[in-house]
């Protein structure tokens, strides 16, 4: 039996793929490599189209025994899915559509699915647990809260148990410091961060340094991406152990603001962070971190890793990496 990886030769989905079989299963990775690389993948095997192509996922389902599925494929810049929301409305909702209809028509009953804590939009309160109001403020969060729909549907009506892991901020790269992030196409601060301290762009941009947070600066909860990836193997096991259709926070349930990076930053790598402030961006909360209990309840997970954890590797890997996965 085997798992059917969307997305997998991107950013968190190929670190997944890694520990999906060091855990011994048996994996399939489907990427159109639009903004994923093969080499990312490594050596398992790869089929290289889209998920909305229901012929060939039926195909890869039926060739490689698919069993459950984990589904990372889509479009995830805020800012162009506000410009152009046909491209995100196509790819995200309706690839996802024909994906979950075809692999429900195979037979299969097992699915996890990248959620976003962006649908909570600015949150009422922190932490934010999974029953605070969703307020999608951009088109991508709502292509997301699209998809939970859809698979809450295909669960009363074909059987399909899921897991929507609604993120909070990825970061970090893996322990080995052999896949990460691809900071040309990246807009999360991490890499930006990085970018400056090694000298590869001006100073970073810190949006808005008057928010009521301790330090002016806005709060998020990184969680490191190994620690991401540990949340699938979890669900994964859920659901195999007839866990019913659960959404869930992934975080750490620790918020730190964007000074504390930049400090951290400092101190482990022995240099300044240049950095300039400018004005808030519209839609940014002052706070969001995630309350973590029901992951922790249902699907056994808590991050491991430290702050310090996801710096160390996010400078190991970009110091070496700097054109990601290409070595031109
Ligand atoms: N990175 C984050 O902080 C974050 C936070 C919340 C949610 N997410 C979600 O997690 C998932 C993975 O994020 P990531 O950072 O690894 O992104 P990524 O862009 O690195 O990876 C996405 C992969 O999906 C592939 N893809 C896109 N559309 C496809 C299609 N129609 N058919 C086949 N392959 C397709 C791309 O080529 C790419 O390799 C996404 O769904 C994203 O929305 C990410």
């Amino acid at each position: 039996m085997t798992t059917l990886v969307t997305g997998g030769a991107g950013y968190i989905g190929s670190i997944t793929t890694r520990l999906l079989r060091s855990t011994g299963r048996s994996v399939v990775v489907l990427d159109s490599l639009e903004n994923g690389h093969a080499a990312a993948v490594q050596d398992t095997p790869l089929v290289v189209g889209n998920i909305a192509d229901t012929a060939l996922v039926s195909k890869v389902c039926r060739d490689h025994d698919v069993d459950e599925v984990v589904h990372f494929a889509a479009y995830k810049a805020v800012g162009e899915s506000m410009e152009n929301p046909g491209k995100y409305f196509d790819n995200n909702v309706t690839g996802s559509q024909k994906l979950i209809d075809t692999i429900s028509a195979c037979g299969i009953t097992r699915f996890v699915f990248s959620s976003t804590a962006a649908i909570y939009g600015t949150p009422e309160s922190v932490p934010v647990v999974e029953s605070s109001a969703v307020r999608c403020e951009s088109v991508y969060a709502q292509t997301k809260l699209m998809i939970e729909h859809l698979l809450h549907w295909y669960g009363q009506t074909k059987g399909l148990r899921s897991v929507s892991l609604r993120y909070f901020n990825a970061a970090g790269a893996s322990d080995d410091s052999t896949l990460g992030e691809d900071w040309r196409f990246s807009q999360n601060l991490m890499p930006h961060v990085m970018k400056a301290i090694l000298g590869e762009s001006a100073a970073l941009s810190v949006f808005g340094n008057d928010y009521s947070t301790p330090d002016g600066t806005g709060v998020r909860d990184y969680i490191h991406v190994e620690d991401l990836a540990t949340s699938h193997v979890a669900a994964l096991d859920y659901l195999s152990n007839g866990g019913q259709t659960l959404i869930c926070n992934v975080g750490t349930g620790h918020g730190t603001s964007v000074l504390e990076i930049l400090h951290a930053t400092e101190r482990i790598v022995g240099k300044p962070v240049p950095h300039v402030f400018k004005p808030r961006r519209t839609g940014d909360p002052s706070e969001c971190y995630a309350a973590t209990i029901l992951a922790a309840e249902k699907l056994g997970f808590t991050a491991s890793r430290s702050l310090d954890d996801i710096i160390s590797s996010a400078y190991a890997w970009h110091a070496t990496h700097p054109n990601g996965h290409n070595t031109n």
